[in-house]
């Protein structure tokens, strides 16, 4: 056996069980320095259960972490190892400095006196670690997702962490600002730490990592390096079983389009004068970058924000809308509440007779569409916060299927769910369109509008394009998004 450095961090057979349900069925691994590793697996696999029983929030059952050669009961106690959660742990009211100095004593002068330059030169010296140049005095809060994401990388490197692990924090940030998260883990590798990153996103896989584990239903099937690895190598070797989701077939064509509802003239926020018009039977996508207005566009389609001016206009009586909420924790969940009451809190009346719900029949949709959409664990009594980020966002899909509209508004549809689900979704969503809902995608993710959408705009510097069909934008545009 190879010799151990001191920052090697070692799994060995590590299980994890949820009451009956075994979710790590012995896990080994061994990450050295230097080395950026990509993990990857389906929802549900378990990769946020390791990541968390490395970071101490839960109790391995049976197993060791080691590190540099030494057991230890986790990683949280040590300087060297840093999480990067999807809360990062930063505070808004405060300054980039005054964030990164959370947590150590101040820089003095003398007796009680702060030495502000000092710090100013500290918080310029980690910031400079992520590439990030803006005043150390600028207010956290007027910064995107992904600068607070570099902020909270540069904290921790600027400790000294050896090994930083991130659990899908790049998912809900913009590609730009995932990137330039990305290639400043990539830079704290080459310089000798190890980087862990749950991602389900292959083209953050192939481009930054030199290495990918993957964790199928608790267990590790593969290790392999990057290198050598294509997309559709890696797309194998995830999933086997399952198809490309760009076999999908498109668009119904040569009908005449039927209107289900239309945005004439809409004011909104920062945006003006959007027009856009949903059509039975069609997938229209709708992109932008951050603070562009996106989701408020689809917020107002679905009739949750009120237009400052313009008409949305429902072509169809009693038109029933549903949506997507983008973040599935924060806008769409119940955590407490069960799998099935979260599928059916929005559809109540279908099971309604004689002012009593048929509860049978409100079991049998919920289980046949948590089975459709492969929700994992299958039961609907479980409660949804046990379920993983991607199984969580699947059950919010299930809500608005339940729901059978005449419009769909999908926001964000395949943020965090993993590559064979993603196909699913696609299939899915076609689906809905075919059968003669209008369906509404907003969506940052570029596949989404490739895979799915008939047509697409834009929303740019304050207004929505016109619709066009997927083919017709430019490579100026499509760098935009991707
Ligand atoms: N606190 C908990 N109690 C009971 N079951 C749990 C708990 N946390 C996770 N699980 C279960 O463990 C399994 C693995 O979940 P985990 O969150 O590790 O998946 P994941 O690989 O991170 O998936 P995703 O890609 O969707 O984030 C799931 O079946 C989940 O329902
Ligand atoms: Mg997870």
């Amino acid at each position: 056996m190879a010799e151990l450095g001191a920052q090697d961090l070692q799994v060995l057979g590590l299980k994890k069980s949820f009451g009956p349900n075994l979710v790590l069925k012995g896990i080994d691994l061994t990450i050295g320095a230097g080395e950026f590793v990509g993990l990857m697996g389906p929802n549900g696999a378990g990769k946020s259960t390791l990541i968390k029983i490395l970071a101490g929030v839960y109790q391995a059952s049976s197993g060791e972490v080691r590190l540099g050669g030494k057991v230890v009961r986790s990683l949280a106690d040590s300087h060297d190892v840093a999480f990067i959660h999807q809360d990062l742990g930063l505070v808004d009211g405060l300054t980039i400095a005054e964030n990164l100095g959370l947590g150590v004593p101040p820089k003095r002068l003398f007796g009680p006196i702060l030495n502000p330059r000092a710090e100013r030169e500290d918080a310029e010296r980690a910031l400079n670690l992520v590439g990030l140049e803006m005043p150390s005095d600028t207010l956290l809060a007027d910064l995107t997702a992904g600068e607070k994401t570099l902020v909270a990388v540069a904290r921790v490197m600027d400790r000294g962490a050896r090994i930083l692990v991130i659990d899908e924090t790049t998912s809900t940030l913009p590609p730009a600002d995932a990137n330039r998260v990305i290639s400043s883990l990539r830079a704290a590798a080459a310089a000798g730490a190890s980087v862990i990153m749950v991602t389900h996103k292959l083209s953050e896989i192939l481009d930054a990592t030199n290495r990918v584990l993957v964790i199928v239903d608790g267990e590790l099937v593969s290790d392999a390096p990057t290198e050598g690895l294509d997309r559709a190598g890696l797309v194998h070797m995830l999933m086997q079983h399952e198809t490309d989701s760009r076999s999908i077939t498109s668009a119904r064509e040569n009908q005449e389009p039927e209107p289900v509802l239309e945005l004439r003239d809409v004011q909104l926020g920062k945006l003006r004068d959007v027009n856009l018009c949903l059509n039975a039977g069609e997938v229209v996508g709708i992109s932008g970058l951050p603070g562009s207005g996106l989701h408020d566009i689809a917020f107002a389609v679905n009739g949750n924000v009120k237009p400052d001016g313009g008409e949305v206009i429902l072509h169809r009586r009693g038109l029933r809308r549903a949506l997507v909420p983008p973040h599935r924790e924060s806008q769409g969940g119940f955590g407490a509440l069960s799998v099935r009451e979260n599928m059916s809190v929005s559809a109540l009346a279908r099971w309604l007779t004689a002012r009593l719900i048929k509860g049978r029949m409100e079991v049998r949709d919920c289980t046949s569409v948590a089975k459709e959409l492969s929700v994992q664990p299958p039961s609907i009594d479980n409660t949804f916060d046990v379920l993983s980020g991607g199984n969580k966002q699947k059950v919010i899909f299930g809500r608005a299927l339940l729901r059978k509209p005449d419009v769909f508004v999908l926001c964000e549809p395949t943020r965090g769910v993993d590559v064979g689900t993603r196909s699913e979704i696609y299939r899915l969503i076609r689906e809905l369109a075919q059968s003669g809902a209008a369906v509404l995608v907003a969506s940052s993710d570029a596949e989404d509008l490739f895979s799915v959408c008939d047509r697409v705009a834009l929303a740019v510097q304050g207004s929505l394009q016109p619709l066009r069909h997927i083919s017709e934008l430019t490579e100026t545009e499509l760098e935009l998004m991707v």
